[in-house]
């Protein structure tokens, strides 16, 4: 039988969605690669949060067109949310005529549907759907990430951040029930999984849509009480909804991931008014000072945009005052991209493109700084740490993502927490001993 090759672009979700199309493709008897040229089928799952993913992944597709001629049944499938825009989808249609299959983020679900057409009966789809798709449930997915499974929550965004795309792109926010999702866990608990991710564009508002079902929190507190050696973590949280409730789980289950993403995207009130966000930075402050105090080695991250409409020098120094405050272990600091449709398309006062690149690599420069102190700091911390093999060597890594070595590896197995103590740093290296076996 044939090959596949998925390219994935963007977030997490679109990692654990392209989990969900290899599931599909292996049942047609399809195996991966990773050699374009051997693939039989070519998928682009798409991102369009930035106008940078937007061009790369035109260009990418463009790549493929020798293939095509060079093999008769080669099938190309465009998805996600790139395609999700009419626009561009027919744009992309006009410019790359032979491409086999063009949905969108609303039909995606029925990706099964559009490839059998093209496998069985030779017939190109164009179809981008209106309206989101219902949730579905018992989805067999072909899982890809190691240790870690993606659990998806809800779907869609109602925040409406005056820059961000994914509203219009994902549709409104629609949650799981929650004993679908607890099933899930359990399941792949019991097949070995060690880390649990649950995914929403905001986790903190899970629930909501529907009257009966219960908070995040309780959500967590729940996965955290099936039994077994694994951790759960959690993506996106919006900071307006972060509950001290939140907090509190996060601090007392042992189970829950001490690693905490808080995307603030600006230190200034007057630019997190203009994205409507619905918080300020005192807000912001207050949350990651109440994290500090209840958790004692928790690791911060974040995600930041310079170069927001209006954004001045001063709003920029109130973004590096924060960053220095809060102390992140890292972030992600983005230049501003216009996105067709949102608000802040239409805001007046766009920041030229030289400013946003200095003040972008400033920020990331400031954090670098921050990232190197801190780890300094490291010496007698206990970190839940997973062996793993990069390069082709072993190493410890936590489960916020640091690297640590280790004398020896001498009966250190995979998939097995182990409570490792940083006995020192230089440079880039940690060096740990094991404390005790989990
Ligand atoms: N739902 C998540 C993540 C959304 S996208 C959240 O609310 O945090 C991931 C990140 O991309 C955002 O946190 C933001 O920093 C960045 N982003 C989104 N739209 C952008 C735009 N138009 N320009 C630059 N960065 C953007
Ligand atoms: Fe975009 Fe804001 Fe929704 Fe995140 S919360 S997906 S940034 S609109
Ligand atoms: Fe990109 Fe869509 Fe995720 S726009 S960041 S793939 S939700």
């Amino acid at each position: 039988m044939g090959k596949y090759l998925i390219n994935t672009y963007g977030c997490q979700m679109n990692i654990h969605e392209s989990e969900k199309v290899a599931g599909i493709l292996q049942d047609y008897g399809f195996e991966e690669t990773t050699e374009v040229n051997d693939a039989d089928v070519i998928v682009f799952n798409t991102c369009c949060i930035r106008e940078g993913a937007e061009t790369k992944i035109f260009s990418n597709i463009g790549a493929v067109k020798p293939l095509k001629k060079k093999n008769k049944n080669l099938i190309v499938a465009v998805l996600g949310c790139m395609t999700q825009q009419k626009k561009t989808a027919e744009n992309l249609k006009k410019k790359f005529p032979w491409i086999d299959i063009i949905i969108g983020t609303f039909n995606s679900d029925e990706f099964e549907k559009y490839f059998k057409k093209s496998f069985e009966e030779k017939q190109k789809s164009f179809e981008v759907f209106d309206k989101e798709f219902d949730i579905v449930e018992n989805t067999k997915f072909f899982r890809t990430s190691g240790d870690n499974a993606w659990v998806n929550i809800t779907y869609g965004c109602n925040n409406f951040c005056t820059y961000c795309i994914v509203p219009y792109v994902r549709g409104r926010e629609r949650s799981r029930r929650s004993e679908n999702i607890i099933k899930e866990c359990e399941n792949l608990v019991k097949e070995g999984y060690k880390q649990i991710t649950l995914l929403g564009q905001n986790v903190n508002s899970y629930g909501n849509d529907r009257e009966d079902e219960i908070s995040f929190p309780m959500l967590c507190k729940k996965i955290c009480q099936i039994e077994g050696d694994f951790r759960l973590k959690f993506m996106t949280s919006h900071p307006k909804d972060f509950s001290s409730e939140l907090i509190d789980v996060i601090a007392s289950e042992e189970k829950m991931s001490k690693v905490v993403h808080l995307p603030c995207q600006s230190g200034s009130n007057k630019i997190l008014k203009l994205m409507n966000r619905s918080y300020t930075r005192e807000n912001y402050l207050q949350r990651i000072e109440e994290l500090k105090s209840k958790i004692p080695y928790v690791s911060l991250t974040s995600d930041f945009i310079v170069g927001f409409p209006y954004e001045e020098e001063e709003d920029f120094e109130q973004t590096k005052d924060l960053v220095e405050k809060v102390q992140y272990n890292s972030i992600f600091a983005f230049m501003y991209s216009k996105r067709s449709g949102t608000v802040a398309e239409k805001m007046e006062n766009q920041v030229d493109l030289q400013v946003k690149r200095r003040r972008v690599n400033e920020l990331l420069a400031l954090q670098k700084e921050i990232t190197a102190k801190k780890n300094e700091k490291l010496v007698g911390f206990v970190f839940d740490c997973l062996l793993q093999e990069k390069k082709d060597k072993k190493i410890m890594v936590s489960e916020s993502g640091l690297s640590i070595s280790l004398e020896s590896y001498d009966g250190i197995e995979f998939s097995k927490y182990y409570k490792v103590a940083v006995t020192s740093v230089k440079g880039n290296k940690i060096s740990g001993k094991i404390e005790k076996r989990k």
